[in-house]
């Protein structure tokens, strides 16, 4: 029987019968945020399969996986049950539209469950597809709020230098990272940028308490120069990810938070990478940083990278707003052909399962102190580790030419790609961000696996810090 039209051109287009996938990926795949000096080049590696802490590539290279995928494979990979609630709802209803008066089973008791988990004025959930995108929604939201409230003047976002929001044209534009936007435009006049909060790198000569009171100056200083009347809200990672794994002054959000309450500025906390258990707790925002925001966005965990889908979480307060009628007919005109796709819920609520069943918020509140003594003790003995930060499972290593004055090696010294590639020849991958290395594993590692992969972080900073001195980057 000859195959139909469709099966024969996804024959043609099967690539390890037919062509080469590394070539096929060169050709036709434009991935996010590419070096296409060194892709066009050399293309990419293919990861073929998963499973539990291990990620295979296609030369059949295994490696215990450093980055939980991209912040974001909380569970662990290979997970059957996830794969076989998505199945199901695939079999069962695939798609239906959220718009108007309709729903899907999934999205209705994900929305009720985290509900349950998040702090608890925050009882009301916009489904969206990804972090940015949650973040997206989180500015629409807050704009419409106020014009809602006849405030339409309160527009302007503060943000933070280092801050990483995502790269939708308003993610992007809350994006405060060096190298975040480097040749695109921003939304012009909406984003003000204070100072990240780096503690390792603060002025010389303050104390991390001084150090607290001249970051909220500046916050506060920053709402009195745009005017409160302007200011809608204030977005911030709980502990920025991208930015390099900054861990803010004890007190810091709170302070914050207190400025904007005092100043009627809502305070949107994105918690797309400490979500669903990085730092031990679903939520990390009032668990571990005693806030209340008043938006609370999510993605990655919340499927632990299964399925897309993002969330953004608002207060009682904003909804009671947001959900009177503008007018008659008037709807909230905002929302996604996949807010709440049911798949990706029913991928959540399998998540959220198996969060659950196996207590991971537990183990990472009980494994991470052993995970970073295990760091701190072996690490520092090498004299390029200057800084290890971070919390739980989320940790940053900042490498520099000399711990004193905390002065960087030159860029072409390439310090955190050389111990990322030095850490892959050993089995283990781990993220390089310029000079810092970043760790986001998945949540199920236990403490053997944690003596393995700081035994060959050891080993691996050992082998860099001898090339740099063959290459006289270290005297
Ligand atoms: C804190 C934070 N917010 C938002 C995003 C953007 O999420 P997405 O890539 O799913 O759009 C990221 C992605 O890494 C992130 O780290």
């Amino acid at each position: 029987m000859s195959k139909p039209p469709e099966i024969l051109l996804m024959d043609s287009l099967m690539p390890q019968q037919t062509r080469d996938l590394h070539q096929l990926d060169k050709a036709h795949f434009i991935h996010p945020f590419t070096d296409f000096s060194v892709f066009k080049e050399k293309g990419c590696e293919v990861i073929t399969r998963s499973a539990g802490i291990h990620v295979e590539d296609s030369k059949g290279n295994r490696y215990i996986d450093g980055l939980g995928g991209l912040w974001c494979v909380n569970v662990g990979h290979g997970r059957r049950e996830i794969g076989d609630a998505m199945a199901a709802q695939a079999s069962k209803m695939a798609y239906y539209s959220p718009f108007n008066n309709l729903t899907n089973e999934p999205a209705t008791l994900l929305a009720a469950k985290l509900a349950a988990l998040a702090p608890a004025h925050l009882q009301h959930v916009f489904y969206s597809c990804g972090g940015s995108v949650a973040n997206d929604t989180a500015i629409r939201l807050v704009h419409y709020y106020f014009n809602q409230k006849g405030l339409p003047r309160k527009k302007k976002i503060i943000a933070r230098k280092s801050g990483y929001h995502g790269t939708t044209y308003l993610a992007a534009s809350l994006t405060g990272t060096a190298s975040g936007n480097w040749g695109f435009d921003t939304v012009e006049g909406l984003v003000t940028h204070i100072s990240e909060a780096n503690c390792y790198r603060r002025p010389a000569g303050l104390s991390e308490a001084q150090y607290a009171d001249f970051l909220v100056d500046e916050f506060k200083t920053t709402v009195e120069k745009l005017g409160a009347d302007r200011v809608a809200a204030f977005i911030a990672e709980p502990i920025m990810g991208a930015g390099g794994v900054l861990v803010a002054p004890e007190g810091y959000h709170r302070r914050i938070q207190e400025i904007c309450r005092a100043n009627d500025i809502l305070y949107i906390s994105d918690e797309v990478v400490t979500g669903f258990g990085r730092l031990g707790h679903y939520f990390a925002s009032e668990a571990v940083f005693n806030i209340q925001p008043d938006i609370i966005n999510i993605a990655k965990g919340l499927t632990s990278g299964y399925s897309p889908l993002g969330a953004t979480l608002i207060s009682d307060a904003i909804y009671d707003v947001i959900s009177r009628p503008q007018c008659k007919e008037g709807v909230l005109s905002t929302g996604y052909t996949y807010s709440g796709h049911p798949v990706s819920c029913a991928a959540a609520l399998a998540n959220l399962a198996i969060m659950e069943r196996e207590n991971l918020c537990r183990h990472v509140r009980e494994t991470a102190p052993y995970f970073r003594e295990q760091l701190q003790n072996r690490l520092y003995a090498h004299e390029i580790v200057g800084d290890i930060r971070g919390s739980h499972f989320m940790i940053g290593m900042e490498n520099v030419a000399d711990r004193d004055s905390k002065a960087l090696f030159p860029a072409e010294a390439r310090v955190g790609q050389r111990i990322a590639e030095e850490c892959q020849k050993r089995g283990f991958l781990i993220r390089p961000l310029k000079h810092i290395n970043i760790m986001s594993p998945p949540l199920i590692w236990t403490r053997e696996v944690i003596d393995t992969v700081v035994a060959i972080l050891d080993e691996s900073i050992a082998a860099v810090v001898d090339s740099l001195k063959k290459e006289g980057f270290i005297q």
